[in-house]
């Protein structure tokens, strides 16, 4: 039987509070570190227990800290990221109103490893109760002596500032994140290496949250101990995986990595809703393509998605059923996207409204034969874009094409959606229709 890690502490009506989280070892993990352990020490042991990034990109994230140079200066700065915008991803959330006090001590700890001085927990602002949360719960952590100047008599002093977010999504893109904090234009910055030109010009480290709570864990009860929780040879720890759509029971689910589809929807998310069928899984939230039903035994790591050609992403889990119409559901994550567009760069700014007016018209019976390879073409142009944002808001559109080209040209033979359900946005085109 699976004993959950990061959800142990997890209470029906509310977060867990220090005391509780102490009695469950919580801060012993930091206890020893500042005490026994020097920051590379620490640095070393999560290297070691292979733990990979869980805000979408699965980058290993020892391997990340080591990027500060040894030579750079201070201040240093850490920036726990609990934006989380992408459709369909909600983990973070729950994650910090069961635990509080983990999210705070994983980020302590990152401070540690990388000698930082600050952290600005940034969240976004639709998250407000859950930012005066962590807001509360940093004050207790401060005065227990966790955070502030010389944390427990040790030379490391460390703060913890929570910042809001403006609200969009590529805030939570970690270079635009930087721009963000510093009050600028939130763009992406590619061209700036984090690890030694971040935040004001200094070495700074941007981690999911999720993947900070895995820290305190890793240091108490060892490396192997963390592989070990996963299903998969490769992959390490567990996950917290978001099932939403046509299931019955919806929700945040903790699991091992790694864990086959199948089980998830089958066993935690309490199986496909009466009359549905599965046709369809978003793996990873909006920014991953349309996975079908043929890969219902796939492993939710990042490997074994990887090898069929998927990503594994946020871990959010979207399911569609067979009464469910692709194209609208295409369309309503394009509105999404196309308005969400920082606007920096030409492919994105101007290449998603076009997508998404494609899909609007073929939605609305317009649709036309050779809208086909336009939209084909649309969406591999945003591989030329400057940042990840519109590659991954094209996914969804290539997912559409290559599995579920059939749909789309009934849409356009019938002249009108198949599906009884068709999704009429109230909105005016940008191009109108000749
Ligand atoms: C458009 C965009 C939005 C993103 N939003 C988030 C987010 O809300 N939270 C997050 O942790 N990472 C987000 N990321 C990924 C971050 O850039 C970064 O890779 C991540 O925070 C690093 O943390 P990790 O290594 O722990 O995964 C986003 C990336 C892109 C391209
Ligand atoms: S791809 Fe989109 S979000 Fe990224 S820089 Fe270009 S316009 Fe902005």
């Amino acid at each position: 039987m699976f004993e959950e890690v990061l959800f142990k502490n997890r209470r029906p009506d509310r977060p867990a509070t220090l005391d509780e989280y102490r009695q469950s070892g919580g801060y012993e993990a930091l206890i020893e570190a500042v005490k026994q352990r020097t920051p590379d020490e620490v640095r070393q042991l999560v290297t070691d227990s292979g733990l990979r990034g869980r805000g979408g990109a699965g980058f290993p994230t020892g391997r990340k800290w080591g990027f500060i140079p040894a030579d750079a200066g201070f201040p240093r700065y850490v920036v726990p990221n609990t934006d989380e915008m992408e459709p369909g991803t909600f983990k973070d959330r729950v994650l910090v109103n069961i635990d509080p006090h983990l999210v705070i001590e994983g980020i302590i700890l990152s401070g540690y490893a990388v000698r930082a001085q600050t952290g600005f927990f940034f969240i976004r602002p639709s998250y407000e109760l859950d930012a005066q949360l962590i807001e509360r719960e940093v004050e207790v952590a401060r005065q227990a002596g966790f955070l502030g100047n010389n944390i427990l008599g040790s030379e490391f002093s460390f703060e913890l500032v929570v910042h809001r977010s403006a609200g969009r999504y590529i805030c939570g893109e970690a270079t635009a994140q930087v721009n963000a904090i510093q009050g600028n234009r939130a763009h992406p910055m590619k061209d700036r290496h984090m690890a030694s030109d971040g935040l004001w010009h200094r070495p700074t480290i941007v981690n999911n949250a999720e993947t900070l709570a895995c820290v305190p864990h890793i240091l108490r009860q060892g490396a192997e101990w963390f592989k070990g929780l996963a299903r998969t040879k490769t992959g390490a720890g567990t996950k917290l995986y978001c099932v939403s759509g046509k299931v019955n029971q919806p929700g945040c689910y903790e699991l091992p990595i790694g864990t086959p589809l199948r089980e998830i929807i089958e066993g935690s998310a309490g199986g496909m809703m009466p009359g549905s069928e599965l046709k369809a899984v978003m793996p990873g939230g909006a920014s991953t393509a349309y996975m079908p039903a043929k890969y219902y035994d796939v492993e939710m790591d990042f490997d074994p998605l990887k090898a069929v050609g998927h990503r594994l992403g946020t871990a959010a889990i979207m399911v569609f059923d067979q009464n469910t119409c692709l194209v609208a559901a295409t369309l309503n994550l394009m509105e999404y996207f196309a308005r969400e567009s920082c606007g920096y760069c030409t492919p994105c700014r101007e290449g998603l409204p076009y997508i998404r007016d494609l899909l609007w018209r073929i939605e609305a019976g317009e649709g036309r034969e050779e809208f086909i390879p336009m939209l084909q073409q649309m969406a591999r142009h945003m591989d030329s874009s400057y940042c990840a944002f519109a590659p991954g808001a094209a996914e969804s559109v290539l997912g559409l094409l290559k599995y579920f080209l059939d749909e789309i040209r009934e849409h356009i033979s019938q002249k009108k959606c198949p599906f009884a359900e068709a999704y009429r946005p109230h909105r005016k085109l940008w191009y109108p229709a000749e």
